[in-house]
């Protein structure tokens, strides 16, 4: 049998992931129709679903168990999901678009995009701590919510967003913006690539090369997003061009400046290939999301 491409490989992941997300966001009795209606809007409305990618990316080096991956990746866009629904609101970066449509709170209101994002982030801890039919899985589970919690939270998403508001009309050196990009994106590509992980059997040297092969692509993401906002356009991108200059935030382009934030990009890109030579395991898809998260155009 033929290797599929990567082109194959991300039609195949970006299918499973949003049939899932379809599914566990359907109908129930319980969620209140508007509630439910923005947190759709917010999680199949586009998005490169580069995260569920790593998960699976990722669980496939270890030969993972599906099942739990389509959980972890499922997880995981529904918790990026809450943080552009919160991040877009007027109190954190103001912007009216998301994935070439308005943003949740634009097409809905303020008060159904914060509980929207509240909703999303409280259902996939609920998914991931769902009974499974096979009692080996409790463990994994148990692993990958503790990763899960931890990046999302205030060592890592949520702390990284804080620092990102008080940062705003400040002079940051190079190392306080390194800080504040690990944790406000970099901490949740990290977790992706440990679920993934958690997935199968990895060992211990394997999970750490995994998790050095992350932190450079984590970081690499925000300074790749950094540089595209700075050069890129509102319908390429689908979110508004310009958005950090105007807003006074800081960023790698505004820091250390554009050409270097690119040589950055790429170094930072050649750091997560050498981590996967290390690595035994089939890492073909891992290196191809790699590249793409470097050279991507939005
Ligand atoms: C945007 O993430 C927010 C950042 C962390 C930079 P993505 O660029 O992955 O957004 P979608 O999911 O493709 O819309
Ligand atoms: C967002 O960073 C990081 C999150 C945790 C949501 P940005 O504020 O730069 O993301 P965009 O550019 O709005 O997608
Ligand atoms: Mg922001
Ligand atoms: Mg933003
Ligand atoms: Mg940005």
């Amino acid at each position: 049998m033929s290797t599929p491409t990567f082109d194959t490989k991300q039609r195949e992941y970006r299918h499973r992931v949003e049939a899932r997300l379809d599914r566990f966001l359907s109908a129930t009795d319980a969620t209140p129709a508007r509630l439910l209606q923005a947190m759709r809007y917010a999680c199949l409305n586009g998005g490169k679903r580069v995260r569920a990618m790593l998960v699976y990316a990722s669980g496939e080096a270890v030969n993972g168990n599906s099942e739990l991956l389509d959980t972890a990746a499922c997880a995981v866009e529904m918790i990026h999901a809450y943080s552009l629904v919160h991040d877009d609101l007027p109190a954190m970066d103001d912007d009216d678009l998301r994935r070439g449509k308005p943003a949740c709170h634009i097409a809905f209101d303020e008060a159904t995009a914060i509980l929207a994002g509240d909703a999303l982030l409280t259902f996939a801890f609920e998914i991931l701590a769902a009974d499974s039919t096979h009692p080996a899985d409790v463990p994994r589970r148990l692993k990958m919510i503790h990763c899960l919690a931890r990046a999302a939270g205030t060592a890592g998403m949520t702390g990284g967003q804080s620092l990102d508001l008080e940062s705003v009309g400040q002079q940051l050196s190079r190392e306080q913006l390194a800080t504040i990009h690990q944790r406000k994106t970099g901490a949740l590509i990290q977790a992706c690539v440990q679920m993934g992980a958690l997935s199968g059997d990895a060992s211990v040297e394997e999970l750490e090369t995994l998790d050095r092969y992350a932190q450079h692509v984590g970081v690499a993401f925000q300074v790749v997003d950094d540089i595209l906002d700075e050069v890129s356009d509102t319908a390429t991108m689908g979110k508004t061009s310009g958005a950090d200059r105007a807003r006074n935030k800081p960023t790698y382009p505004s820091v250390i400046g554009l050409e270097a934030s690119r040589r950055l990009a790429e170094e930072l890109y050649r750091q997560a290939i050498v981590c996967l030579d290390t690595l035994a395991k089939n890492a073909y898809t891992l290196r191809q999301l790699a590249e793409m998260v470097v050279h991507r155009t939005y």
